[in-house]
């Protein structure tokens, strides 16, 4: 995967890196496809769709964003509710999302976490509900808070829309995998305008990968590539890169930043020769993947960025997040 080229000098080393990287991963990765088969990684469809953000079990994926203080309505006071690390007090609100499927009792978290700052509440747990999930109560931020704070969007929450001229896709944000990065959504979602915001590659899955984005055997993993590729380049303001938050594979719907962004994909494929390489901070929902695949089947031209293959967009396709009402999503 490539960004647009541009006439950076430390490019070539960095893309060097990353082929070996690839080659190495790919060797290992067809070690493993012929050693165990191919169905052994196969999560069932659903689990990839909704379930993915909500669902414990994703080793380590429990985050939040430190020098942060949440506000809002405290459904656990932290007086008495104490943790030596913030992963278990992330947990401990996305406990309270679990069950019966209702609507979520707990979407975020604040601990306190500094010893010398935090003194005698060193340790505190506060669970709250937002009045707007995304929109967060922020009240307080920077290098001298002591608290760290994180969302938890359960079932039917944190979905937002991208829009296009070929429908509106839903989309599950991941605060818990890559904080920061939704964190940087969710300032998008505020703009009204995305003067930037378009798609400009797309790749198909060729016969490399099926409609379900399994890989098929004894088949290259590219060109092409099986990804939707485009920037919201945002006007005004420096872009402040995004810090690497690698947490989740990359399935089919998956949306990960190129580098530390603000340029992202949207992947066709389960790109399992990718783990440990991109931020995933989002993912279509299945049923919106329709969209994303016409859009990939307009008409493209060939080009090569970096001596890699790809396929551009004739007509660069715009896009707009916004959001959507939460009983359609
Ligand atoms: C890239 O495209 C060129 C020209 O069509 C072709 O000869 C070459 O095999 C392609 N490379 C890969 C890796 O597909």
């Amino acid at each position: 995967m490539r960004r647009r080229p541009d006439s950076d000098p430390t490019r070539f080393a960095t893309l060097v890196l990353l082929c070996i990287v690839l080659v190495s991963c790919t060797i290992v990765y067809a070690f493993y496809t012929i050693a165990l088969g191919p169905s052994d990684t196969n999560a069932p469809e659903d689990d990839v769709g909704r379930d993915v953000g909500g669902g414990g079990g994703r080793g380590g994926c429990c985050k939040g964003i430190e020098g942060l203080e949440l506000w809002g309505a405290a459904v656990k006071w932290g007086t008495d509710f104490k943790f030596n690390r913030p992963e278990e007090c992330c947990e401990a609100c996305r406990k309270m999302c679990e069950g019966d499927g209702g609507p979520c009792l707990c979407d975020s978290w604040v601990f306190c976490g500094d010893r010398r700052g935090c003194g005698s509440k060193f340790g505190e747990c506060w669970l709250k509900k937002q009045k707007d999930p995304l929109a967060p109560d922020r009240h307080d931020g920077g290098p001298t808070v002591s608290w760290t704070s994180g969302l938890i969007f359960g079932r039917g929450q944190g979905v937002i829309g991208l829009e296009t001229e070929y429908g509106i896709m839903h989309i599950k944000l991941f605060p818990e995998c890559a904080p920061r990065s939704v964190a940087y959504i969710l300032e998008l979602l505020t703009l009204r305008h995305c003067a930037g915001c378009q798609f400009f590659r797309a790749e198909g899955r060729g016969r490399f990968w099926d409609a379900k984005g399994n890989h098929l055997k004894n088949e290259p993993f590219g060109p092409p590539y099986a990804l939707l590729q485009g920037t919201p380049e945002v006007q005004g303001g420096a872009f402040e890169k995004i810090p690497s938050e690698f947490c989740l594979d990359i399935r089919r719907g998956s949306i990960a930043w190129i580098g530390s962004g603000p340029e992202f994909f949207i992947s066709l494929a389960n790109h399992e020769e990718w783990r440990n390489q991109y931020t995933v901070f989002g993912m279509v929902l299945q049923e919106y993947m329709g969209i994303t695949e016409k859009i990939v089947g307009l008409p493209t031209n060939f080009d090569v960025w970096n001596n890699v293959n790809v396929s551009v967009l004739e007509k660069p396709a715009p896009f707009a997040l916004r959001r959507v009402d939460k009983s359609s999503a």
